[in-house]
């Protein structure tokens, strides 16, 4: 058969054989047909149209095909959501359905099967330890009692700074905050916040590109056993020193508490160990239930929740208020009107900070740190806007698409204008779902408070105490905004700037 024909009829089959599935969906689902959504290639259906930054994609094919379109991603029915009121649907009206997580290879080779409370299957194992972090770990009072060691964290940033102001030097921005956004973790975890036995910069960073990257295996399970991609071969290496460092972590606590020494107050690990070793009260039913793997995932929950997030939002954010002065002039001036003559901004000035958290909602709309959340997964057959999505579909939010809706915010939607907030009920906690950074329902995010507070400190202090420019001359303008998409999307490009001191 010449190519041509074979080609021909590769085709008629691939027709004949979505018709089929087509006249099938239809009868056996009450004349409900799927979403509408592209026609995807045998075998690996739409995967080859996504490209590096699928936020984007997805977000141009939903203009073509609607706030719910439907398409295969390999073997996987997949489900994109871009509108707030669809978004709403499926994460409020159909949450319950739609809060189990699809399982990844990433999540159960190197994040401890499914016992992060991020990839945790939806059910009681998930329900209790979510419960547990959010009322033990990072209720806002638990929040609140470590404010002193974040801004002991960011004076040393500030003071590193503020040498590099005098000698004219170029600081390479993203990298600064990265570092201390880690030491902060690292902080509330061991309760210091140097270990020279490791480093865990080099392996978050190594685990965020992977997580970034296309894994056939997830989409094409069968292919997964032949590592084409060497996926496994190269995560397995970074998997190993990440649970090292665990183990050291834990061990440290562990002997600490066997010597039975009193600390003047209790980190994250201390808490969790306190839980496993004394298995009584609220939390009873899940202290019975863990060992030291859950131990280590619920750590790299709070790793991974703590340090990519906020150090993507202070650099967009920096970003931003660089490459418009007006704002910049108008935070800072709130600033010092809400400080007085205070040089180091207290957690308690956060709230008082009207304009500030315009910002942050603005530049979250703009850059959402977490541009398709993290995939929810179908666990029934339902009905959602006359549209059939059969069980065990992927479900993508897109964020990134949310915050770019012209029927929410007018046609200049890629302004950065915080303005466009005042008089605004819409909020961050994902009761709006025009913006939901956070994600929204069961699954939305547990560490909100903790993040915000990182991410308006660090913001509020650096601005108080720096002007900031562009070095080599560069203009505003001129600045690259190319985003890149690991587990959050981060600038492509790290940012340069040389701070100036301010005079308080
Ligand atoms: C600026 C900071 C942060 C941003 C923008 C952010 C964003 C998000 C988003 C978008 C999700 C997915 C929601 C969904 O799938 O519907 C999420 C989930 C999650 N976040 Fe955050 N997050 C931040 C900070 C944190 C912090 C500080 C922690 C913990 C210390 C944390 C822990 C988690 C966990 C454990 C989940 C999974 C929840 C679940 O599956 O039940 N996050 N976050």
């Amino acid at each position: 058969m010449s190519p041509i024909a074979l080609a021909i009829l590769l085709l008629f089959l691939v027709a004949l054989g979505r018709f089929i599935y087509f006249c099938r969906t239809l009868a056996s689902h009450g004349g409900h047909k799927p979403p509408p959504g592209p026609v995807g290639l045998p075998l690996i259906g739409s995967l080859h149209r996504l490209g590096k930054l699928p936020h984007r994609t997805l977000h141009k094919m939903s203009k073509q095909y609607g706030p719910i379109m439907s398409l295969r991603l390999g073997l996987i029915p997949t489900i994109v959501v871009s509108s707030p009121a669809a978004a709403e649907l499926f994460l409020k009206t159909h949450d319950a359905t739609c809060a189990n997580r699809p399982t990844v290879q990433l999540a159960v080779e190197h994040f401890y099967g499914t016992k992060t409370i991020a990839f945790a299957e939806f059910g009681s194992y998930w329900r209790s330890v979510r419960k547990f972090c959010t009322l033990e770990l990072l209720s806002p009072a638990k929040v609140e009692s470590m404010a002193w060691l974040r801004r002991e964290e960011l004076g040393f940033l500030v003071e590193s700074l503020k040498n590099a102001a005098r000698s004219g030097q170029v600081v390479d921005f993203s990298a600064n905050i990265a570092g201390l956004m880690e030491d902060m973790t690292i902080r509330m975890l061991l309760g210091k916040s140097k270990d020279d036995r490791f480093d865990l910069r080099e392996v978050l960073n190594e685990l965020t590109k992977t997580a970034g990257e296309f894994n056939v295996a997830d989409f094409i399970p069968f292919l997964g056993a032949l590592d084409l991609q060497g996926f496994t071969r190269r995560t397995k290496v970074t998997g190993k020193e990440l649970d090292r460092i665990l183990e050291i972590i834990i061990d440290d606590h562990e002997q600490e508490a066997s010597k039975g020494c009193e600390k003047p107050s209790k980190d994250f690990v201390d808490v969790l160990l306190a839980l496993k070793s004394n298995p009584t009260g609220t939390h009873e039913q899940l202290a019975k239930n863990i060992d030291r793997s859950n131990i280590k995932a619920i750590v790299l929950d709070i790793i991974f929740g703590s340090v990519g997030t906020a150090q993507t939002a202070i650099e967009w954010i920096m970003t931003e208020l660089i490459r418009h002065k007006r704002v910049m002039k108008l935070v800072q001036e709130e600033i010092r009107n809400v400080m007085g003559n205070c040089e180091f901004v207290q957690e308690s000035h956060l709230s008082k900070l009207n304009y500030l958290h315009m910002v942050v909602k603005e530049s979250m709309r703009l850059h959402p740190v977490v541009p398709l959340l993290i995939p929810h997964e179908s666990m029934e057959d339902i009905v959602v806007d006359g549209y059939y999505i059969p069980k065990k579909s992927r479900i993508i939010i897109n964020g990134w698409g949310l915050g770019r809706d012209p029927k929410i915010w007018s046609e200049n939607v890629e302004k950065f204008f915080p303005e466009r907030f005042i008089g605004s009920d819409i909020d961050l906690r994902g009761q709006n779902f025009q913006l939901i950074p956070f994600g929204s329902g069961r699954r939305g995010c547990p560490g909100m408070h903790l993040g915000l507070a990182n991410v308006k400190l660090v913001v509020a202090q650096l601005v108080n105490s720096f002007d900031w420019e562009l070095p080599f001359g560069m203009s505003p303008d001129a600045l690259n905004m190319d985003e890149t998409l690991g587990l959050t999307s981060p600038r492509a490009q790290h940012l340069l700037v040389i701070p100036k001191i301010r005079q308080i």
